[in-house]
């Protein structure tokens, strides 16, 4: 795999030499924009576009992307073609947003690097991003790092998919950890709102492969919130889909389900959306019809699907349940799908240790349902380390230079972590919609 991975290298450099066919990952911008046709994605020459897609966060503390301490814009970018992916799902936080809003002037590189870890740390973490990226400076904003990337995105061919993952920048995603439900305590709706339409106006103009936009991140009960039902959903993600849509017409909107994201099959199913008897939403009902948005043919599903059981259901088994959750939007032929849309598992991956891939059937299955289904995907996720990561429900709550053993890369974002688990899972999951 490394040798393969070698050889791309030495293709790039060579301009004489015909690509070979891995660098079919790389996207022409002028495919775009995209729209739906019943349960596909479709580019500008009507072509059938499947997201293969990797996670980049940029949601956390110092709210830019992770990794920019150890290795370039350019390079990390590089690595996505090279996997054989052509997007990738990049995270923000909606407080970098409110930060532009106020004025703040905590967006520097220098200050949201030193906020974030300390003066001391911060200060080496800054120094090291400068060498690497000699074109920022100390004073060099938050955004116009995100659209240094975006460039880069653009420039190396990468679909731009970006996700609204939590309000306060930290790690997502706990039960109660305020990010979780509308209403809840740093999940303020207008202030999400207002995100979206400076981001997607922003995006649609400044960033070139900019394609389309996840509304958010991981719903997901909350003891402190409005009421957690479908009808509190359709009201303010329909809310924000407008907003998306006014400020960039052309991209796709993402709606994701409940539960973490786990399901999603009300809207396929057309069912009556309900309120919570007992609350401000009782005896509330709405539906959600695809025709009634100026959006319509905009829409595509994300559902998400990890391996927290251990999974050791045989796949038709496995794939029964899921299909369950939502996968009704991409099959005509079930007398229940009232809707067709177009449907991504925006979240699946697990530990990249070389032996994982191999100890469920998950990993199996799941390349089973993507070549049944004909979805694409966005495995979680790129990052080798963190700059920090804080999670209220562990001992110490916050690390600083946290490993990541389920990145594609590794600590240093130098190398591939696991090339035998890639080819066991990316690469076949590549395959599966070839
Ligand atoms: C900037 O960051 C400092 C340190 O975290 C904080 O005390 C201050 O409130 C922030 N300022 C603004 C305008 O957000
Ligand atoms: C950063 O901004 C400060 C204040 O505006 C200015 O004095 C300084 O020269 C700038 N430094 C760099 C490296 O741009
Ligand atoms: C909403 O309530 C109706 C009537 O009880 C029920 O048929 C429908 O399945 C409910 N919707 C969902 C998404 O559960
Ligand atoms: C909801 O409907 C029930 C049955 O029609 C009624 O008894 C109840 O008062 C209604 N609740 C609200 C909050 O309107
Ligand atoms: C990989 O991770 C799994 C799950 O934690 C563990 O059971 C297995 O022993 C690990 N493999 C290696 C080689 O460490
Ligand atoms: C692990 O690999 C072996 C050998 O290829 C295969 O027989 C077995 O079914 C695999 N196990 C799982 C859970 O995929
Ligand atoms: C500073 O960074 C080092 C190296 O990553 C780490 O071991 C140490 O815990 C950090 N300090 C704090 C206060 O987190
Ligand atoms: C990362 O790079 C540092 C500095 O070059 C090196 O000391 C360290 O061993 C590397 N870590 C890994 C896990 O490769």
């Amino acid at each position: 795999m490394l040798f393969e991975y070698l050889s791309l290298l030495f293709a790039f450099a060579s301009v004489a030499t015909a690509l070979p066919s891995s660098l079919k990952a790389r996207i022409d911008p002028s495919i775009l924009p995209f729209v739906t046709l019943g349960r596909d994605i479709l580019d500008r020459n009507g072509d059938v576009f499947y997201y293969k897609s990797t996670n980049w966060p940029g949601h956390q503390e110092i709210m830019i992307p992770e990794g920019l301490q150890h290795a370039s814009v350019a390079s990390i970018v590089s690595w996505i073609p090279m996997f054989g992916l052509n997007s990738v799902r990049l995270t923000y936080a909606t407080e970098m947003i409110d930060d532009i809003y106020s004025n703040s002037p905590n967006q520097t590189l220098e200050i949201s690097v030193i906020n974030a870890l300390g003066k001391d740390n911060g200060t080496i973490v800054l120094q090291q991003i400068l060498e690497r990226n000699p074109e920022f400076t100390k004073n060099t904003t938050r955004l116009q790092v995100w659209d240094a990337v975006a460039k880069e995105l653009g420039k190396q061919g990468v679909i731009v998919h970006l996700d609204n993952h939590v309000s306060k920048a930290f790690w997502c995603c706990g039960e109660n950890d305020g990010n979780g439900w509308f209403g809840e305590r740093f999940f303020n709706v207008e202030k999400w709102i207002r995100g979206w339409s400076f981001i997607s106006k922003h995006a649609n103009e400044n960033w070139p492969t900019f394609a389309s936009a996840g509304l958010r991140n991981e719903l997901r009960n909350a003891a402190s919130a409005e009421p957690v039902d479908w009808y509190t959903w359709y009201i303010h993600m329909t809310d924000a889909a407008d907003a998306v849509h006014k400020a960039a017409p052309d991209a796709l909107i993402f709606f994701s389900g409940l539960s973490y994201d786990t399901y999603i099959d009300a809207i396929p199913l057309g069912k009556t959306l309900n309120g919570t008897s007992g609350t401000s939403t009782a005896n509330k009902t709405a539906k959600f019809v695809p025709s009634e948005f100026p959006f319509e043919d905009k829409i595509v599903l994300e559902i998400h699907k990890y391996d927290f059981e251990a999974t050791q259901d045989p796949c038709p088994t496995f794939k029964k349940n899921w299909y369950n959750k939502g996968f009704q939007a991409v099959n005509p032929a079930d007398s229940a799908t009232k809707y067709l849309f177009p449907m991504v598992v925006s979240e699946w991956g697990f530990i990249q240790n070389g032996t994982y891939w191999n100890q469920t059937t998950y990993n199996k299955c799941l390349i089973e349902m993507v070549d049944d289904w004909k979805v694409g995907w966005m495995q979680w996720e790129i990052s080798g380390s963190f700059y920090l990561q804080t999670r209220p429900s562990r001992t110490p709550p916050t690390i600083q230079g946290l490993e990541e053993f389920w990145g594609l890369l590794d600590y240093n974002w130098s190398a591939v972590r696991s090339p035998v688990t890639v080819e066991n899972s990316l690469d076949k999951l590549i395959a599966a919609l070839d």
